[in-house]
This record gives structure tokens, sequence and C-alpha cells, in this order.
């Protein structure tokens, strides 16, 4: 059990290291696109930045690739609003994003920001 601990803390460091030195430049995504998720985020004092970042996977999906995934896709703003809100599962992998991380109010502003990233 131990030594399963110490390996899962090792590769989970990998992880960290891994996200921590992707390159910075945002491949496609607008900078002040990026500030404003990131502003929103942190002025309504939420914690996504804890699971998601811009143009990497972390815990959750990039929020670029959320971008990509939905792209042109009829109602994606609501359905994505609603999982921000509610928490998801299976969409992205087996790690699942807990509800409650956002009102349903910042959830739909999120989503909008979130889509639109390019
Ligand atoms: C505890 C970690 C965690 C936090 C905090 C978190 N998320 Fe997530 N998020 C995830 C994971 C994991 C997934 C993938 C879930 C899945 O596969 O369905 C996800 C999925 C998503 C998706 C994709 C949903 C879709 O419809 O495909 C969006 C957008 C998102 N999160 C936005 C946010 C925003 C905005 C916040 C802050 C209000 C937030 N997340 C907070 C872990 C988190």
């Amino acid at each position: 059990m131990s030594r399963f601990r110490t390996m899962f803390t090792a590769a989970a460091g990998t992880l960290a290291l891994a996200a921590f030195l992707q390159p910075a430049a945002m491949a496609g995504v607008s900078k002040a696109d990026a500030a404003k998720i990131n502003s929103y985020v942190e002025s309504n004092g939420l914690s996504c930045m804890g699971c998601h970042a811009i143009d990497h996977k972390v815990m959750g999906p990039a929020f670029d690739a959320v971008a990509k995934k939905y792209k042109g896709k009829a109602g994606a703003t609501a359905d994505v609003a609603k999982r921000i809100a509610d928490g998801s599962s299976g969409v992205w992998g087996s790690v699942p994003m807990p509800s409650g991380q956002a009102t349903p109010a910042q959830a739909k502003k999120l989503s909008e920001m979130i889509l639109s990233l390019d």
C-alpha cells in the first residue's frame, strides 16, 4: 500500500511538472480572451484553475480543447453551462468534475467565454 502511494505521488509529481513545463505560448488563443477568463474566475473566487488551464490539460480538459470540441454545435453553450454548474462525468475521461463549482449564472457566463476561445 505504501509502495503504491509512493508510486502514485511520484506519478502525480511528474504530471504536475509536465503541465508546468508546457510552453507558455497559447497556440490560437488570444491572450485577451484567456485573461478575461482568468480574471472572471479570480474576481468571483472560483476554483476552476485548480483543475483547468486555458491551453493544456490539468485534471480537467484545456479550455481551448473544450472550445474546439463544441465549435459550431447548436445548444453547446447551454449544455456546457449546465455541466459547469451541475458537474460532469464521462465526457472527457474517467475523472468527474464535482458539482457546485459555480452558480448557474456564473456557469452561463463562463461557458460563453470558454466556447468563444479560438
Ligand atoms: C476538482 C477539479 C475541477 C474543478 C474545481 C473544476 N473542474 Fe471543470 N472539469 C473537471 C474534470 C475532471 C472535467 C471532465 C469531466 C468529464 O469528463 O465529464 C471537467 C470538465 C469541464 C468542462 C467541459 C464540460 C463539457 O461539457 O464538456 C468545462 C467547460 C469545465 N470543466 C469548466 C470548469 C469551470 C468554469 C470551473 C470553475 C467554475 C471548473 N470547471 C472547475 C475538473 C474540475
